[in-house]
């Protein structure tokens, strides 16, 4: 028998939502959900990887409320107020960070995440950590599946970011058992969508910018390595499900459509109506033959099912890339 499937809230009318990070690419949009539904949004943000851009829209709305802090160093006072639910969703992500800010990456998944967790605790707010699939290292395994323990290396030049989130991963846990702080964990793969950075560096942001500029479009081997991508409001989507879920251990997030990165090239060039050609670059060294998320956990207590396809995500994505330039 399977587990009873979360019934999502009608409306959050009446609640406080705290969102760390809130001027970033993920967390932008889970305050659009938020404010959506009628909760009262307060965004934290230090503008490290994130942008004023990114809250345009929210800041014309009377339910948002922004107040710039670094949540490594100390959080604002939330002295007589209410604090229903607490989004851990600041830190840098793209592998381009981890060189040049690891410091800020270690401090804000131990530091940060601690000062949210120790609010939660007061507050007694439901706590949701974003952690990531990096969790898993280069897995010795596939699919990963949420009880696989991972393989990574803590001296490597992404240690900053996997053992980060593997100590955040760690806290909440720790807070759970002895604080009975309740906490949500997910496990993040590959996203994609507007207000992500067009500098990111990763594989979607480098093709669609080389299209752009009808440069060759770089794929690395023959381009049969497969990576599966969620479009970004199907991924909050997720982090909605399980916030309101009783599910208190790690939770896969994301889409398990796969494409080889020959096929999404050539999607991109189709989809932008670009003249760019295809060009092949030596295979570098780790470079994953697969990457699919194994969400059965996740649809086992949610209806939970990706709503937008790779064409649709990648024209909308499009669209913003060529508003930034
Ligand atoms: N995008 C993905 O594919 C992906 C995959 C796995 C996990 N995640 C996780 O999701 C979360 C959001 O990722 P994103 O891709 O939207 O990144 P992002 O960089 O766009 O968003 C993170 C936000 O946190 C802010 N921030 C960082 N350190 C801070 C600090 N000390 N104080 C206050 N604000 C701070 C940044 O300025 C930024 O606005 C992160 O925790 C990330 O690790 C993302």
């Amino acid at each position: 028998m399977g587990m009873e499937k979360v019934i999502l809230p009608k409306s959050l009318e009446g609640k406080t939502v705290l969102v760390a990070g809130a001027a970033g690419f993920v967390p932008s949009h889970v305050c659009e959900l938020y404010v959506g539904l009628g909760a009262k949004v307060i965004g934290l943000d230090n503008f490290v990887t994130g942008t004023e851009a990114n809250l345009t829209g929210l800041k014309s709305n009377s339910l948002f409320d922004f107040r710039e802090c670094n949540i490594f160093e100390s959080l604002p006072s939330f002295s007589g107020e209410n604090i229903d639910y607490i989004f851990s969703l600041a830190s840098p992500a793209s592998p381009v960070d981890f060189s040049k800010i690891p410091m800020d990456i270690m401090r804000v998944n131990s530091e940060g995440t601690r000062f949210l967790l120790e609010l939660a605790k007061e507050k007694k707010a439901r706590f949701l950590e974003a952690s990531t699939s990096e969790v898993y290292g280069d897995p010795e395994v596939h699919p990963q599946t949420e009880d696989y323990v991972g393989h990574v290396n803590p001296i490597g030049p992404r240690a900053c970011y996997d053992e980060g989130k593997r100590f955040a991963e760690a806290m909440c846990t720790v807070y759970k058992n002895f604080h009975g702080v309740e906490t949500r964990i997910v496990r993040i793969f590959n996203t994609y969508g507007p207000r992500m950075r067009p500098d990111d560096g990763r594989v979607i942001p480098n093709f669609i910018n080389q299209a752009m500029n009808d440069q060759d479009i770089s794929v690395y081997g023959d381009g049969s390595q497969t990576r599966s991508f969620c479009f970004v409001t199907d991924l909050v989507q997720a982090m909605h499900y399980v916030m309101h879920s009783p599910v208190d251990t790690p939770v896969n997030i994301g889409n398990p459509d796969e494409y080889t990165i020959l096929e999404a090239a050539k999607f991109i060039i189709d989809v932008m109506g670009s003249n760019s050609k295809i060009t092949h670059l030596p295979l570098p060294k780790d470079d994953p033959k697969k990457r699919r998320p194994d969400i059965t956990k996740l649809q086992s207590f949610s209806d939970y099912v990706p709503q937008v396809g790779f064409r649709e995500g990648l024209l909308e994505t499009v669209e913003f890339f060529k508003s930034c330039v």
